[in-house]
């Protein structure tokens, strides 16, 4: 996948500090940023289509791929000039190819390697997860490897980075992802979309406790995850309440789901820290968190608990670089730069891009890898 450009075979070593323009358009924030080599952040400037998809409880591809293609050349140039530069004074630009919508991969895609083209620098077409999954090491200088629990709207993995586009699975999920639990949720107890910020802002005002939510996959002996029962518990417990259910009740759950999704999650990457620290005796032990679901403040305050019974260091990117956002692509790019893994101009839009193409297939899980 990643090779040397041809057209730019004759290009100069890159830049002690090279300026990498990133682009983000997979899902529903048309997102651009401008990074330099030593992780200082220039500019992120992100587009939330949220009140374009809210009506429809969702992301509608369609809408999806018409608004980036509306609003992306202007987020490219608010980039520029809030890191007060030129499309001359960019090194590289590296844009997501996937995995993500197709119709919105392709328009950042197209637009990443037109501006390459037409400014003869090197194009670099980024695995949305990588840009997850590298975010870590933009502020906080984390070695490799590390093991990195991956969540988001659509994927929950367990993974130990051993480098740039050297990924193992421990684990993934089996049916839905964590922030899509979330999102199912919220729509269940009618909250607003997106449901991961509504369900921890309901949780604070509710007690958990009165009802009894299941803990998927709880002390099995694999690392993957599992998330449709608890939304059917969810759902169970709703209906139960019926007409009568009151605000309160809708706190109280709230508070319920999360208190389960988050010992559940505990509980898999228990088992994945227990192997990773057994298996690959790696110097430093740490645990990486990120992904739009890592910005959940509940879930990282576990995770800091579960870590610490263990020796291990919690290391999370700030929320805003959870959340999707072309800081995070930009970031890869640099580091795929520095290690020439730049791509031809004929790189194409994936809907479907695992990070660790050969990694067993778990059932149930294959269109979330
Ligand atoms: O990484 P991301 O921005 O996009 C994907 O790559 O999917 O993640 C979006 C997901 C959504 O499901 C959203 O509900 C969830 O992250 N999310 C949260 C929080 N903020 C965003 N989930 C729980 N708590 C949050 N504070
Ligand atoms: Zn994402």
């Amino acid at each position: 996948m990643a090779i040397n450009n041809p057209e730019n075979s004759d290009q100069k070593t890159p830049p002690a500090s090279p300026l990498v323009l990133g682009l983000e358009t997979s899902c529903d924030e048309t997102a651009a940023a401008v990074v330099d080599g030593k992780g200082r952040i220039l500019s992120n400037v992100v587009m939330s289509q949220l009140d374009e998809h809210r009506p429809y409880g969702g992301v509608v591809p369609e809408i999806a791929a018409r608004s980036h293609i509306d609003h992306l050349d202007d987020i490219i140039t608010e980039a520029l000039q809030m890191a007060g530069i030129e499309f001359s004074e960019l090194d590289a630009v590296a844009a997501t190819s996937g995995p993500g919508l197709i119709g919105g991969v392709m328009v950042g895609l197209m637009t990443g390697k037109a501006i390459a083209s037409a400014c003869d620098i090197p194009f670099m077409g980024i695995n949305h997860l990588e840009g997850h999954a590298l975010s870590v090491r933009l502020n906080d200088a984390v070695a490799f490897p590390y093991l990195l629990l991956l969540v988001s709207g659509g994927h929950c993995q367990l993974q130990v980075v051993r480098g740039v586009g050297r990924y193992e699975r421990l684990g993934t999920t089996i049916d839905d992802a964590a922030g899509e639990a979330f999102d199912k949720t919220a729509k269940l107890l009618g909250l607003d979309y997106p449901g991961g910020p509504a369900v921890e802002k309901a949780a604070l005002k509710g007690t958990a406790g009165r009802f009894s939510l299941p803990r998927p996959l709880k002390g099995r002996p694999d690392c993957n995850f599992s998330f449709s029962g608890l939304k059917t518990a969810v759902r169970r417990e709703v209906e139960k309440l019926g007409q009568e259910i009151t605000q309160q009740d809708v706190y109280d759950l709230a508070a319920d789901f999360q208190l389960a999704l988050t010992e559940a999650i505990i509980d898999r990457v228990g088992r994945a820290l227990d192997i990773y620290l057994e298996q690959y005796q790696a110097e430093q032990h740490i645990l990486v968190v990120a992904g739009g679901v890592a910005a959940n403040t509940y879930l990282r305050k576990g995770l800091e608990a579960a870590c610490g019974q263990r020796g291990v260091s919690l290391v999370a990117p700030p929320p805003a670089l959870c959340t999707d956002n072309g800081a995070m692509i930009a970031w890869a790019g640099v580091e795929r730069l520095r290690l020439g893994q730049v791509d031809d101009l004929s790189v194409g839009a994936k809907a479907r891009w695992p990070l660790d193409p050969d990694a067993p297939a778990v059932i149930g899980a294959g269109v979330k890898a």
